[in-house]
């Protein structure tokens, strides 16, 4: 596969990035995952904003130029990886730069940031997507800026790996006796016609998925509530699911070795991903 750095389409065995690059140093960088359906890319615009976001909150200044050029380059790089008629993702990493000696503050004067761009075909999980997932439950550990989408997931990277170990797909992360997400999913919980979500603070990732699956709800006449699913309530829920670009949207059936409802995906997740799964096909 090509990849894009810098400036160049390389081999990704050829494309190399500088031991002093404050992404390798101190995960000093902010990163992004698009969605491509045959060449298009799935609520491009909203991830763009949500990287202008990111890069703003972690003070890195990209030049408007390099900001603008980035949609040409995924495209670019979709054509030269042959991924028109596949399903693909692209992966968009932005670090602070290379800057030695190693010093915590950001170097002064200001170094051209890295950016890298990466894409590879993608099968969605459409076999966990019926069956649901089993999941357990464990304290969210991670910092206090989460709506910042840094590189920093050593968090999370752990907490999947305990789940793993643990014999489950993922995990649901508890913080103040309330559920905020999963290490790499957004999640929701339905009661009656309403959906349970952790609110848009600095303690969520506002995933993209998440707000398609909010404008959705408003289409489908299905109440939303942002006071987040308490961790008591958990197994009082009709049913949990999921969401995120690489997950779309997944069922929850087993929390902790325990049911949720009758234990299968339920009826609300099977309308709310039909309609997601349209939104994302449409016209490709
Ligand atoms: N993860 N929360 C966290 C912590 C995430 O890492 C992600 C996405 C989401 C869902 O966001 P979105 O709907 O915009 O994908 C929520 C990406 C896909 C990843 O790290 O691979």
């Amino acid at each position: 596969m090509l990849v894009y750095l810098n400036g160049s389409y390389l081999h990704q065995d050829d494309a190399k990035v500088h031991v002093s690059d404050r992404g390798f140093l101190f995960g000093d960088g902010v990163y992004e995952v698009f969605r491509v359906v045959h060449g298009e890319i799935f609520r491009e615009q909203a991830h763009l904003e949500r990287l202008n976001e990111s890069l703003d909150a972690m003070g890195l200044d990209v030049e408007k130029k390099i900001r603008k050029s980035l949609p040409g380059v995924f495209r670019e790089l979709i054509e030269r990886n042959n991924l028109i008629k596949n399903e693909a993702t692209i992966y968009l990493q932005i670090t602070r730069g290379a800057a030695s000696p190693r010093t915590h503050p950001w170097p002064d004067p200001a170094v051209e940031p890295t950016i890298f761009v990466a894409s590879e075909p993608f099968s969605p999980h459409l076999e966990l997507q019926k069956s649901g997932i089993r999941v357990i439950t464990m304290a969210d550990l991670r910092w206090a800026r989460c709506n910042i989408k840094s590189v920093n997931l050593l968090p999370n990277t752990m907490a999947r790996q305990r789940a793993l170990e643990a014999g489950v797909q993922s995990a649901i992360l508890i913080r103040d006796g309330v559920v905020t997400e999963s290490p790499n999913a957004n999640i929701f919980g339905v009661q009656k016609n309403r959906l349970i979500t952790y609110p848009a603070t600095n303690y969520l990732l506002e995933g993209i998925t998440r707000g398609v699956v909010l404008e959705i709800a408003m289409r489908l006449n299905v109440e939303t509530d942002f006071t987040g699913i308490r961790e008591e309530d958990l197994f009082d829920l009709d049913e949990i699911f999921f969401t995120g670009t690489t997950t779309d949207i997944q069922p929850v059936v087993e929390i902790d070795g325990k049911p949720v409802n009758s234990g299968k995906p339920g009826p609300v997740t099977a309308k709310i991903q039909q309609t997601y799964h349209e939104a994302l096909y449409e016209n490709r």
